[in-house]
């Protein structure tokens, strides 16, 4: 009998031993949060900034769409307001985010959980992430929380 129990305690520690190692790496870094973006297949800035959301606790899944107008057609279905599109657009969450978005501020819609529809930053602005330019200072710009029927209001400004 107490053979018995020592070895269910020796099991019961070795298990912990394994198991604790894997929960402190899993503590210290969250899993991606999966997201799926739409680009143009020769759009290359959309691809930079495919790296920064990868380089910033995203995974996203990539599926580029060669049509502009079906591009496009995504963006209305997603609820992206036409004044506010410029090149990409990624679905996360229940969220879209259209245009060069920084990363963190992508996080932090998905903590904060704002009403709207997305995050956006209309145009192409110079120094936003995937739009940085060697020797060009960065431009300052909005990233708008926008609703689905085109109401805009400023969620950060870079
Ligand atoms: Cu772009
Ligand atoms: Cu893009």
């Amino acid at each position: 009998m107490t053979d018995r129990r020592q070895f269910i305690a020796l099991a019961g520690l070795a298990t912990a031993g394994l198991l604790l190692p894997r929960r402190l790496l899993a503590l210290g870094t969250p899993d991606p949060v999966p997201m799926t973006v739409y680009k143009s297949p020769t759009c290359g800035c959309c691809g930079k900034w495919v790296d920064h959301v990868k380089g910033n606790g995203f995974a996203p899944r990539v599926i580029d769409v060669a049509d502009p107008a079906r591009l496009d057609e995504i963006k209305t279905t997603s609820g992206v307001p036409e004044a506010l599109r410029s090149c990409h657009v990624a679905l996360v969450g229940s969220y879209a985010v259209e245009g060069h978005v920084p990363a963190d501020l992508i996080h932090k819609m998905l903590r904060e959980k704002p009403q709207g529809r997305g995050l956006a930053v209309p145009g192409m602005v110079t120094g936003s992430p995937g739009m940085e330019v060697p020797g060009s200072p960065a431009t300052k710009y909005d990233v708008l929380l926008f609703q689905r029927d085109g109401k805009t209001t400023v969620y950060a400004s870079r």
